[in-house]
């Protein structure tokens, strides 16, 4: 560090804006989750209206509108087409409730309380590696999220709204032609297996999760119209596995374990897994900037890192697996195929 006393120069604008902008962070977020909370997006879904019009339609104080929209032409939801004329930008029409790709309800989980709260602590994360979630909420994730049907909605709806996505990438990326039986393990409310035996349709699929998670996953897949294909098989990915695929699933389920936790749940898959079967690894990819802000979530959520491929060619190694491919997709997922050894 420099002992020079400061000179009075002034700092690069450009900058200085960006880092003024990035400590005010939390407002976007939170203008974020207005957008989504208050239905912003469904109430300009037939068109542009003035800010007057959508308060009303939205329940928001009139003044007040009118500086939240235009901050959020700032962030980038709205656009202003003319004086007083709103309309979505792309990414605003994502936060609609009824429309392909919505991401409303992983916003409203991701700025959530108990989210926010956990956030407060990402300092002690950073100092001791351990997911500051526990600390604030006193129980890990997973247990918090299952404790009522509230919270319960919450976390699954917002995972439902990535795999309904993710799950159209996955169907894109690889080829499932000649498979089988899939099992998508920890598949929550069942869309990634939705998308990909809509697709297929001679493919079986086993879903495989948690009972209470089973349980809300039944009417989804029944109601999707290929329940008939499909088997629900609740249970514990750290006791065994369904032994019947040619294609096992792990799609945003190793990143929220350490290695060691890892490494069980791996010695389960191959176990159930035939010579000839192949196990799907779908995490996030660090090398994209929102990879790098998922493994943020990761650390202060979980305590876990989200892996390279040299870090999953060295994991699924010790668990007797080997990595054959990485496949990039146009979505921030990153998909690893491996073998057994
Ligand atoms: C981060 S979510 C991912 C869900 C889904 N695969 C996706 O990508 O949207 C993790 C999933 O693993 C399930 N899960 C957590 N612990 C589990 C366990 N011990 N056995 C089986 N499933 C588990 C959760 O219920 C949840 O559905």
């Amino acid at each position: 560090m420099s002992d020079q006393p400061e000179q009075g120069n002034l700092a690069d604008p450009d900058a200085t804006n960006r880092v003024l902008s990035m400590a005010l962070g939390l407002a976007t977020v939170q203008l974020v989750r207005i957008a989504a909370q208050f239905g912003i997006a469904d109430a300009l879904q037939d068109g542009p209206r003035s800010a007057d019009e959508i308060a009303a339609a939205c329940g928001m104080f009139g003044a007040t509108a009118a500086r939240v929209f235009r901050a959020l032409v700032g962030i980038g939801i709205l656009t202003e087409l003319e004086p007083d004329r709103y309309e979505c930008t792309a990414e605003g029409r994502l936060l609609a409730r009824k429309v392909d790709g919505s991401l409303r309800d992983f916003v409203l989980l991701e700025t959530s309380e108990p989210y926010m709260q956990m956030w407060t602590r990402f300092d002690q994360s950073v100092r001791t590696g351990e997911p500051a979630f526990e600390e604030v909420h006193g129980t890990n994730i997973y247990d918090y999220f299952l404790e009522d049907s509230r919270k319960r909605k919450l976390f699954y709806d917002a995972m439902t709204a990535l795999s309904k996505q993710e799950g159209l990438v996955l169907r894109d990326s690889y080829d499932f032609s000649n498979s089988r039986c899939v099992i998508d393990l920890g598949g929550g409310h069942g869309w990634l297996l939705i998308r990909l035996l809509q697709a297929n349709p001679e493919m079986r699929g086993i879903l495989f999760d948690l009972a209470p998670v089973i349980e809300g996953a039944e009417s989804v897949v029944r109601d999707s119209g290929v329940g008939d294909r499909c088997m629900m098989v609740s249970g514990d990915l750290f006791e065994s596995v369904p032994a019947e695929g040619d294609v096992y699933i792990l799609k945003r389920i190793l990143m929220d374990k350490d290695d060691e936790a890892a490494l069980e749940v791996l010695a389960n898959v191959r176990e159930a897994m035939s010579a000839s079967a192949t196990l799907l690894i779908a995490d996030p990819d660090v090398q994209t900037p929102t990879g790098t802000l998922n493994d943020m979530l990761m650390l202060v959520g979980c305590g876990s890192p989200v892996r390279t491929e040299e870090q999953y060619r060295d994991l699924v190694h010790r668990a007797g697996l080997r990595l054959t491919r990485a496949i990039e997709t146009p979505s921030i997922i990153r998909l690893f195929v491996a073998i057994r050894a």
